[in-house]
C-alpha cells in the first residue's frame, strides 16, 4: 500500500475504492517513484551485459508498441486474441455467475477489448461496475478507459500505469474481486518469474477473490511459428520498435534496419524466443548512463519469451500456490484455455503446501 499512497497523485483518493465511485476514466500514474527512462536505461545496461543479452519485454509497449500489438492481434496467423475472445463472449456470463459482482481488475490490460465482453455481463446483473486496468503502457490505459467510458455509463474506469509487482498492494483494498490476466501474458514471464508473479497475486488476494487466467496452450510448431512471424511483417516492426525506443529515449543510435526479427519455437521449453539479430555490427550508446555497448554482426538478442501450457500440469502448478479451480473455459481445438481460479482460505494453502 505503501508505494500507492507515497506517489504524488493517487492521495486525493482516500482510498482506492473511493476512486471506483461515479462514472468516467481516470489514470492514476507516477506509482514506481523512479523515473522512467533511467528505469529503461539500467535494465537495458543490465540485459545488453548479460551473457546472452536478453531485454525485459516490458519495454516493448510504449505507445508506438502498444499500436504495433494491436495489429499483431489482428494478423491471420496470430489466433490467440480472437480464441480468447471467442471464449469469453460465450462463457462471460457464467463467469459472473460464479464470481458474483466482483470488481474486475486487469493486469497487463491493454486495449481492454476482450474485457468488454465481461463488463457486458457485469452490467446485465449490476447498476454500476467498476474496472481497474493496470498496465506499463501508459497510451493503452488512456485510450482503452477513454472507449469504455463513451460506450458504458455505468462503468468507472480506474486505469494504474505501473508494473505489475508495483500493483499488488492495490489488490487487498479492491476485493471482493475478479483479477484478470489475459492473452497468456504469464507466458512471458521465465518459470522463476512466473512463480514470484503467482506468489505475490495470491498472497494479495483475499480468500474467496477469483483470478481468471488466459493461457496458449501448446500446439504444433508450425502453427506457433507462424503466429509469431506473419507475412505482414508486424511482429518483426514489434521486435525494432524496442530498439527504436532506445533511439527515442535513450540516443542510442541504431540503425534499425540492421536488426532482424527472428521467432523459433524452443520445443524443450515448449516457448516462442524472439530475438534481434544485428546483420551490421552497431555501436548502442545509453545516454543517461554514459555507457555504450558493441553488438557484434549476427549476435541475437533476446527481445521476449512466450511459453506455451499443458493444461492438466498448469492447472496442479496453480493450485499449490493456494488456488482452486472453479472452471476451465477452452475452444474446441484446445488451442486457448481460460482457467478460473478462487484464493482458497491461507491456512488450507498451507495445508496443502504439507500434503506435497
Ligand atoms: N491483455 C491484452 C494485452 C496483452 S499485451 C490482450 O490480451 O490483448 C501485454 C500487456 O501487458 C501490454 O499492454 C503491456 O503494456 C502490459 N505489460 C507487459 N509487461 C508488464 C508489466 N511488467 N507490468 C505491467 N504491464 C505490463
Ligand atoms: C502479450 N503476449 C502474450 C504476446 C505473446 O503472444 O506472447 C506478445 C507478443 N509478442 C509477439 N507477438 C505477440
Amino acid at each position: 500500500m505503501d508505494a500507492f499512497f507515497a506517489s504524488p497523485e493517487p492521495h486525493i483518493f482516500r482510498s482506492f475504492r473511493e476512486a471506483c465511485c461515479g462514472k468516467g476514466s481516470t489514470v492514476l500514474r507516477g506509482l514506481s517513484g523512479t523515473d522512467p527512462v533511467l528505469d529503461f536505461a539500467r535494465s537495458t545496461a543490465a540485459g545488453l551485459a548479460s551473457a546472452p543479452r536478453s531485454l525485459e519485454c516490458r519495454f516493448l509497449y510504449d505507445a508506438q508498441g502498444s499500436a504495433l500489438f494491436e495489429l499483431i492481434t489482428q494478423q491471420p496467423e496470430y489466433y490467440l486474441t480472437r480464441t480468447e475472445s471467442s471464449i469469453l463472449a460465450a462463457n462471460a456470463p457464467a463467469i459472473r455467475q460464479i464470481t458474483g459482482p466482483a470488481t474486475l481488475v486487469e493486469f497487463g490490460s491493454g486495449n481492454s477489448e476482450k474485457t468488454s465482453h465481461l463488463l457486458r455481463a457485469w452490467l446485465e446483473q449490476t447498476p454500476h461496475v467498476c474496472y481497474v486496468p493496470i498496465d506499463v503502457s501508459e497510451s493503452a490505459l488512456v485510450e482503452a478507459g477513454g472507449a469504455i467510458a463513451a460506450k458504458y455509463d455505468n462503468v468507472k474506469v480506474v486505469g494504474v500505469n505501473c508494473r505489475f509487482q508495483q500493483a499488488f498492494p492495490l489488490i487487498s483494498q479492491l476485493s471482493p474481486s475478479l483479477v484478470l490476466l489475459l492473452g497468456s501474458t504469464i507466458g512471458n514471464l521465465a518459470p522463476a518469474e512466473m512463480s514470484r508473479f503467482l506468489t505475490s497475486m495470491a498472497s494479495s488476494m483475499q480468500a474467496g477473490d477469483f483470478f481468471l487466467l488466459g493461457l496458449d496452450l501448446v500446439k504444433p510448431a508450425y502453427i506457433l511459428e507462424a503466429a509469431y512471424n506473419d507475412a505482414a511483417g508486424v511482429t518483426a516492426r514489434f521486435t525494432r520498435n524496442l530498439f527504436a525506443r532506445m533511439n527515442r529515449e535513450l540516443g542510442s543510435g541504431i540503425d534499425t534496419e540492421s536488426i532482424e526479427h527472428v521467432a523459433n519455437f524452443n520445443a524443450a521449453k515448449e516457448q516462442i524466443e524472439i530475438f534481434a539479430r544485428f546483420t551490421s555490427r552497431q555501436t548502442l550508446f545509453l545516454e543517461p548512463l554514459g555507457m555504450q555497448f558493441t553488438i557484434p554482426v549476427g549476435e541475437l538478442v533476446q527481445v521476449e519469451i512466450s511459453r506455451k501450457f499443458r493444461l492438466e500440469r498448469t492447472v496442479r502448478y496453480l493450485e499449490e500456490f493456494g488456488f482452486e479451480t472453479e472452471a476451465i473455459f477452452a475452444d474446441e481445438l484446445e488451442w486457448f484455455a481460460l482457467i478460473l481460479l478462487r484464493r482458497i482460505p491461507k491456512y488450507h494453502a498451507a495445508d496443502r503446501g504439507r500434503k506435497r
